[in-house]
């Protein structure tokens, strides 16, 4: 459930028009929705209620701090994957052992940063970052915890781009040769092992794969504890999948993810961590923007929005669809013969949707693209010198730009010319 519903024929976040929005900040524009938000994480929070757990909200999805502050007020922790993420994490204000270090390429400057300003657990994916992690403890004089990210060779049945749980992928130490990685990590002087972490992927729409990777986990800890090890917690990552065709895709209710963990890690008396992120942020944010033109193509028409490939770019990248709609509701008959969306960058690429079916739009039109509150700003760039599209969070009818849309002149003022260039005569 989320809080973009139509009231008086225009589509709002919360009790805010889009129309409002649009005209206030200018579009394209990205607009979260707090009692969304909020509402996600309380959904994990009871789907966990009654185990020792702590859900530490995935970074990556979406980095804005105003995100980050609201879910460490809600009482989240948080799963960062570099240095900027770290930081973003502690600038909202989340304490240092609330955060946990996942990423198969943390250098030794990153795991400084950790360790000087404090950290919950890194989850460690190789030997070498194993051997790195303890000389960087040691030379600071302190010991890091760390769970090993074991692979557990399953298929999570999600695009190929973002599974990350089969052994042909980088991620994580197989999971047959956990236990000698474990007595190796307990002999290194800058390590204390404290846990055990696993993550299949990303966008999975069913609860089977969940079950076999936390099954597999739940036979490791006991031969782990058997070995001589302390293991209090178990990280069970992140990769909940949301619904991007609410017209017929239904995927697994958190309430039922949290029964599979019950059934499976439940019993080993750990403590449970989560890294949520899609699930938390996906539904609580959309994609505001306004239709440049509408163009008759030779057999196909082609709606041109201002928004492109480089705003939003899980359509090019992972032909994700994304539900469009029309922020002023239109009526049943009003369709027009499907069209392609399509943003303005150089690239036929930029194709938001192929052949859509969507309701009479024309020059300055204002559309919305739903799920888009997670991967969407995160993974935006400038490419054809387009601004960073800007973000704005709603409560209520009150709503906040929560990161501005830079101006040209800042986006040059980050290049500068050599002097021995010469001037343009
Ligand atoms: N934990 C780890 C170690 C991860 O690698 C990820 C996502 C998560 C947690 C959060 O997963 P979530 O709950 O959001 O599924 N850009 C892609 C998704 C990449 C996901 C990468 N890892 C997309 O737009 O679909």
């Amino acid at each position: 459930m989320d809080h973009f519903t139509y009231r008086d024929g225009i589509l709002h976040a919360e009790d805010v028009p889009l129309t409002t929005i649009a005209e206030a900040v200018g579009t394209p524009v990205y607009v979260y929705s707090t009692a969304t938000l909020t509402r996600h994480f309380r959904v994990f929070e009871e789907a966990l209620a009654g185990l020792d757990h702590l859900i530490c909200y995935a970074v990556k999805a979406n980095s804005n701090l105003a995100v980050l502050r609201l879910m460490g007020s809600l009482g989240a922790g948080m799963d960062v994957v570099s240095e900027g993420e770290y930081r973003r994490a502690r600038a909202a204000g989340v304490p240092g052992e609330r955060i946990v270090f996942s990423g198969v390429g943390k250098t030794r400057e990153e795991m400084r940063v950790a360790l000087e300003g404090g950290i919950r657990q890194f989850n460690v994916e190789s030997e070498p970052e194993l051997f790195a992690l303890s000389e960087v403890a040691s030379s600071l004089g302190l010991r890091a915890p760390i769970a090993l990210r074991v692979n557990p060779d399953v298929d999570a049945k999600t695009h190929a781009k973002i599974a990350t749980g089969k052994s042909e992928n980088k991620f994580g130490i197989p999971i047959a040769r956990a236990r000698e990685v474990y007595a190796e990590a307990a002999a290194l002087p800058g390590i204390a092992v404290v846990g055990v972490d696993v993550h299949i992927g990303s966008q999975l729409t069913e609860l089977a794969p969940f079950e076999t990777a936390f099954t597999r986990v739940a036979e490791l800890v006991p031969a782990l504890r058997a070995d001589g090890h302390d293991i209090v917690r178990v990280d069970l990552g992140g990769g909940l999948g949301i619904p991007y065709r609410r017209a017929n895709e239904a995927p697994p209710l958190p309430f039922d993810y949290g029964e599979v963990i019950r059934r499976t890690v439940g019993p080993l008396g750990c403590e449970i961590e989560i890294e949520p992120g899609r699930l938390i942020v996906g539904n609580a944010g959309i994609l505001l923007t306004r239709v440049i033109w509408r163009k008759n193509g030779e057999g196909r028409d082609f709606l041109i929005v201002d928004a492109a490939m480089n705003d939003l770019v899980r359509p090019a990248m992972y032909d994700a669809w994304h539900d469009i709609v029309p922020v002023a509701e239109s009526s049943p008959g009003d369709e027009l013969p499907p069209v392609d969306v399509v943003g303005p960058v150089c690239e036929t690429g930029d194709t938001f949707a192929r052949e859509r079916p969507l309701p009479v739009l024309d020059s300055g039109d204002l559309v919305a693209f739903r799920s888009a509150g997670a991967y969407g700003a995160v993974m935006a760039s400038e490419y054809n010198s387009r601004p960073l599209v800007p973000e704005v969070l709603v409560r209520g009818d009150q709503f906040d730009v929560v990161r501005a849309r830079p101006s040209f002149d800042e986006m040059l003022k980050r290049d500068s010319i050599p002097s021995w260039i010469p001037e343009i005569p």
